[in-house]
């Protein structure tokens, strides 16, 4: 593990070049996606798996999604289906992932799938995520680039403030524009929602044509990373607030007056695309957050599912 801090590097093509020969030398390497920042490892590389976990703190049972630069590279590496084609021709390049059975022989690491005969895949559609993975020319494992357990990062500093020290470099290109993680549907049996995400669940039903499963009545292995407390700021948080106490900070929505709201006029991914980068802010201020009540449906289920995790009791 480097004990300098990471290098922080452009969108440019040389430092995409650095990025990819940073990949390809097993180092991990922050980039942006649309969804959030994405810490970045060989797929292909125990080792450099294997750092990913260790950066991280993240229980080795919980797997990685591997990212690919198109739906052919995917292809290579799981049994693809005529749900997985559907899905992939509407959303893909896109916050989706699929979770299909893994191809022998596909060369990923065992690390990446926590030894499961499934791998989660998906095509983002963030162009600096897009170009890296196409210098890299190969599959890229990434979990979100925060702490296990931790808020997940929506901007470079949100990774540097979390890992800096514990990786080889952050691509910075801003803020993430859908702000929450990429939407999972598992198919190895039939079509089930394990997170919910940047994509809402009714149009992934519209498309298949029949309902998903909720992740609640699945077979395991469910999406493991669905542990309760997770995506928690170090404050509590308190959720569905209509009168806030004095001593909290509210994260409001919707028609309430307060220092900062997700979306003022309500708009749900506006909301999704702000609520880590303003958890991170709130946290950082130390007071309890208070939030305001969201609509559970479209993306206010994923901010919802989000939000209920940082507001669970804490493991101790
Ligand atoms: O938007 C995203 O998906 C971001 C960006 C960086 O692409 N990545 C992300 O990764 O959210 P992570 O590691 O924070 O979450 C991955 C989730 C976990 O809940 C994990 O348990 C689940 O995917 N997962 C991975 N492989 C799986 C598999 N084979 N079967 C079921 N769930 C799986
Ligand atoms: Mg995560």
């Amino acid at each position: 593990m480097s004990e300098t801090s990471a290098r922080l590097l452009s969108t440019s093509e040389s430092d995409l070049a650095s990025a990819a020969a940073l990949l390809a030398a097993g180092a991990l390497v922050a980039f942006p996606t649309e969804t959030v920042y994405g810490l970045g490892a060989d797929a292909c590389n125990g080792e450099a798996v294997a750092r990913v976990f260790e950066a991280k703190g993240r229980p080795g049972f919980n797997p990685l999604i591997v990212h690919v630069a198109d739906t052919a590279a995917a292809r290579q590496l799981v049994q693809w289906s005529s749900e997985a084609e559907r899905l992939a021709d509407s959303f893909w390049p896109g916050p989706l992932t699929l979770v299909l059975p893994l191809h022998p022989g596909s060369g990923i690491s065992d690390l990446v799938t926590a030894g499961l005969d499934t791998l989660a895949v998906r095509v983002p559609a963030h162009p600096v995520a897009r170009r890296l993975l196409a210098l890299f020319n190969g599959p890229v494992a990434a979990p979100s680039a925060n702490p296990s357990g931790r808020i997940s990062p929506t901007t470079a500093r949100h990774v540097m403030a979390g890992l800096s020290e514990r990786i080889g470099a952050v691509v910075d290109d801003g803020a993430c524009p859908v702000g929450l993680e990429s939407t999972i549907v598992g198919l190895t049996e039939s079509p089930a929602l394990l997170r919910p995400g940047g994509i809402a669940g009714e149009d992934i039903r519209n498309v298949l044509g029949v309902p998903l499963k909720p992740a609640s009545t699945q077979a395991k292995p469910n999406a493991p990373g669905q542990l309760l407390s997770h995506y928690a700021p170090g404050v509590p948080v308190r959720l569905n607030v209509r009168s806030v106490r004095k001593d909290e900070s509210l994260l409001g929505f919707g028609k309430v007056v307060c220092r900062l709201n997700l979306s003022p006029g309500g708009d749900l991914s506006e909301a999704a695309a702000n609520l880590f980068g303003y958890l991170h802010r709130l946290d950082a201020e130390g007071r309890p957050i208070a939030v305001s009540p969201i609509p559970d449906t479209g993306l206010g289920r994923a901010i919802n599912d989000r939000l209920s995790r940082a507001a669970a009791p804490r493991p101790v």
